[in-house]
């Protein structure tokens, strides 16, 4: 059993009266893991707890959790009659396994804070250390090194994989991709969300103020790099107050992952703190559980039997799965107008293999091959799903047949599957022209646009009618859930087909339904979509409009390199729009050869179809109706979407890649320190101010 130590306002209570003041308490310590502690050597807050093993678990992979791991003392962090900065020097060992590889949520942080409980902190992107009417408020007496593993535009995190100073703030005073430097000045980037042991040395000099801040992965043997990856001057006892705790916060948004401490050692004053002994922390939770299995076989026998036995059962598990797979009970409730089911053996060989010569990319859900049906020598995509579980099955079964029964010119039309253990293989029509962002995007400047006004033109009606075949046209409602340029492809015609559709449901099938997970892309994230978790066919909308603006402006709906601040299309565009000169926004890779009317209502649409606000946009019928000129489209307000709907939301907390803050209200307060706010008006955002004037 796990040992769980919550601690009620009322132990901490007892701390603060029992505990003589925190000067006695002893200033260095050193924790080679977390067995043994007790709520004498570490507070555990929220869902924090010490597994078996040794490690301390901050947070599990649920959505939403607060885990927090406290020094039980304050310490002072100055001394002497003068009051002079204390030193102080740390160093840690953590483990990040997320629930998706690639996907972090949301990272913890080394913390200094005034009370281990925090008040009114928030989870996700705060990473319990505040709130979002906090942020950036000095009377939150933060001071904090943020091992980030999403990429916060709110904050202008570098990206999802960064390590940053925090100063009251979660904008990050200075932040750095996670990387460390050799001996002959060259650098190593790694991933701080690998599940593999990081180390972290925190080093602080009272007297200069210099706190340098260095990481590296365990594989680097555990060896201090020879240079800090941040290094800045900074008065800290002015930031955290005199006294304060010292431990560390960890947060999950709707996306999770399990954080874990191995090992902490601490020193305040002068000198290092001990080096950890990576040899004697815990080992990780992958290396764990498949010890423990050993473990558990080769109780009573040597571990080679154990081994042996293992192996022979593994090998009789694997045999008897083929078995069964080849006799595999779908054929009797496969419908029958279904699409057709592929024997593995012939995608196998259709893709020489799944090779990577064939892989034409990574789609939302999994890699994507070329292959050649070796029969009919037809060209097909295949798409290959990872869902690594098989619960569910019926359900599946029953949604892939209900996507291949979908038809309609604009869609990619899905020609059968295969499964093979609790992995799928889709097969779609091949698409030779690849996908509208490619088109856009992949193009060098002052050469001939790829595609011409009318091609996007035609492109846009295409997704639109497909779109609203989905949504309303078909005999039930099909959520796409990722409308995106990406996704949609083009056919030998030029023809847009959207892809992936029906994709999120079927991936639902099977995975814990109490979660509720946003599926989608950032840049075309309904506001209400990443509050909520809940797709509409307006947050379907809302995706389509941003898909309207880029094509009309060849620029991605957040361009998080744009100078000097990132560029938010929609914002850009209604800028652009208030200010009467919305054909600015159109893109200058057309060089002016463009219809001005279509150009003009492909942009309005945008604007109304990206509305914040849900109820301001219009149904997909609505939408192909303006597209073909049917209905006129209404006039848009000239002073912008309504500005207190960003303020009415206050859910930023919820945002999964913290969709960029429009709201100059969202951080009321102070200002963040050493950092002046933004615009004020929500429509202004620093951009380009010169680009595309000379252009009109
Ligand atoms: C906590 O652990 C320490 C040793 O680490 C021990 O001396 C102390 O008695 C323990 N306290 C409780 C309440 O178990
Ligand atoms: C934010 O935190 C402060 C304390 O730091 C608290 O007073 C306030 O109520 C919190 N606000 C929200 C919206 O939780
Ligand atoms: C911080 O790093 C610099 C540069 O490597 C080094 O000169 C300095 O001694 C370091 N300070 C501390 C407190 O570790």
């Amino acid at each position: 059993m796990p040992k769980l130590f919550p601690v009620s306002p009322f132990l901490l209570l007892c701390f603060l009266l029992t505990l003589p003041p925190s000067q006695s308490q002893p200033a260095r310590f050193m924790y080679t893991g977390f067995r043994n502690l007790n709520a004498s050597n570490i507070t555990l807050v929220r869902t924090a707890e010490i597994e078996d093993s040794g490690m301390l678990r901050l947070t599990n992979e649920t959505s939403r959790l607060i885990g927090r791991a406290f020094y039980p003392h304050p310490l002072t962090f100055r001394s002497g009659s003068d009051g002079s900065r204390s030193s102080f020097s740390t160093s840690f060992a953590f483990a990040i396994v997320p629930e998706y590889p690639k996907l972090g949520g949301h990272g913890l942080a080394f913390t200094l804070a005034p009370d281990p409980l925090i008040p009114g902190a928030q989870p996700s992107q705060y990473l319990g250390l505040m709130n979002a009417s906090m942020n950036g408020s000095a009377v939150n007496h933060v001071f904090a090194v943020e091992f980030d593993t999403v990429q916060d535009f709110e904050f202008n995190d570098p990206d999802d994989n960064h390590v940053g100073v925090d100063v009251d703030s979660l904008r990050s005073s200075v932040a750095s991709t996670a990387k460390y430097f050799q001996s002959d000045g060259s650098t190593v980037a790694f991933n701080l969300k690998g599940g593999e042991t990081i180390v972290s040395w925190i080093d602080y000099d009272g007297p200069s103020g210099v706190l340098n801040v260095t990481v590296a992965p365990g594989s680097a043997a555990g060896l201090k790099p020879a240079f800090p990856l941040l290094s800045l001057t900074i008065d800290v006892p002015s930031i955290v107050g005199n006294s304060a705790y010292v431990g560390f916060s960890s947060s999950t948004g709707l996306l999770s992952s399990s954080h874990y401490l191995l090992g902490w050692s601490f020193a305040l004053g002068a000198g290092a703190a001990e080096s950890l002994d990576l040899k004697a922390i815990p080992s990780l939770p992958k290396q764990k559980s498949s010890m423990q299995k050993i473990r558990n076989v080769a109780i009573g026998t040597s571990v080679a039997a154990g081994l042996l036995f293992v192996v022979a059962a593994a090998a009789g598990f694997v045999i008897w799965r083929r078995i069964r797979d080849e006799a595999d009970p779908i054929e009797g409730w496969e419908l029958e107008y279904g699409p057709h089911r592929f024997p593995y053996r012939e995608l196998a060989h259709a893709t020489k293999g799944f090779g990577d010569k064939e892989l034409l990319g990574f789609g939302g859900f999994g890699r994507v091959y070329r292959g050649v049906l070796p029969g009919t020598k037809e060209e097909v995509a295949v798409k290959h799903i990872s869902r690594g579980s098989k619960q569910g099955l019926r359900e599946f079964v029953a949604e892939v047949s209900s996507i291949g029964r979908l038809r309609h010119r604009n869609l990619v039309q899905l020609q059968g599957w295969c499964r093979r253990r609790g992995d799928l293989l889709l097969v779609y029509d091949y698409m030779p022209n690849s996908s509208l962002d490619k088109l856009i995007f992949d193009q060098q400047p002052g050469t001939q646009p790829r595609l011409g006004w009318a091609q996007r033109f035609r492109v846009l009606r295409g997704v639109a009618s497909a779109l609203l075949y989905l949504h309303e046209e078909w005999e039930q409602v099909v959520l796409h859930r990722d409308v995106k340029a990406s996704n949609v492809l083009l056919d030998a015609e030029l023809n847009g087909r959207l892809g992936d559709f029906g994709l999120a449901r079927l991936y639902e099938h099977g995975s814990n339904p109490s979660t509720t997970r946003v599926v989608g892309t950032l840049g075309y994230l309904a506001p209400e979509l990443t509050r909520t978790g809940k797709a509409t066919t307006l947050s379907d909308v809302y995706a389509f409009g941003a898909v309207l603006l880029e094509v009309a402006c060849g620029r991605r709906p957040i361009e998080p390199k744009a100078v000097p601040e990132e560029l938010v299309l929609v914002d850009w565009v209604w800028a652009l729009w208030c200010s009467g000169r919305i054909l600015v926004a159109v893109d200058p890779l057309l060089q002016g050869e463009y219809e001005p009317t279509e150009a003009l209502l492909v942009l309005k649409l945008g604007l109304m179809c990206s509305h914040p606000d849900q109820a301001f946009r219009p149904g997909m019928r609505q939408v192909m109706q303006y597209l073909d000129g049917d209905m006129p489209l209404p006039e848009l307000p000239t002073d912008g979407p309504p500005v207190d709907y960003w303020a009415r939301a206050q859910c930023f907390d919820d945002f999964v890649h913290s969709y960029p803050s429009s709201d100059g209200k969202a951080s009321t307060g102070s200002a963040p320190i050493g950092r002046q706010p933004t615009g004020t008006s929500p429509l202004v955002r620093p951009v380009n101010s010169g680009e595309g004037e000379d252009l009109v």
